[in-house]
């Protein structure tokens, strides 16, 4: 009885692992999914919206950045005010670097 149970938990925790492991995937997965989703002219527009009025768009497209050096900034403009989130983090610098390769 007692083996059973043991048993039964093990393969509770794999399970519950497995379930885990497969979420985290899709996470990343959404991450970039979305960014393929969103043209460039849509991409031109959230970083538009981002900086308001403090740079021009072809100020920051000419940069040419890797992506540490675009966290690094960017992380500084989110100190200075910069109302961007994690999500569209990502989505800004996947774009920009993509945009230099
Ligand atoms: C997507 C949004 C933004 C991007 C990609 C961006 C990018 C940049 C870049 C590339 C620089 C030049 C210095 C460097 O190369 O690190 C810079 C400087 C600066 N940005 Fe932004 N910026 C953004 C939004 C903002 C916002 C919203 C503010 C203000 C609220 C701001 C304020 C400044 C200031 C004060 C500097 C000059 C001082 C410094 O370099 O730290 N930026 N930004």
């Amino acid at each position: 009885m007692k083996k059973q149970f043991i048993a039964l938990l093990a393969v509770g925790l794999v399970a519950i692992l497995l379930l885990g492991a497969c979420a985290s995937g899709e996470s990343t997965k959404t991450a970039e999914t979305q960014a393929a989703k969103l043209t460039d002219a849509e991409m031109e527009t959230l970083i538009t919206e981002k900086i308001h009025d403090k740079h021009t768009l072809e100020f920051i497209l000419s940069q040419d950045k890797t992506a540490e050096e675009w966290s690094t900034t960017i992380d500084r403009m989110i100190q200075y005010g910069a109302k961007i989130t994690p999500e569209e983090k990502t989505l800004i610098i996947d774009w920009l670097v993509s945009r230099n390769k």
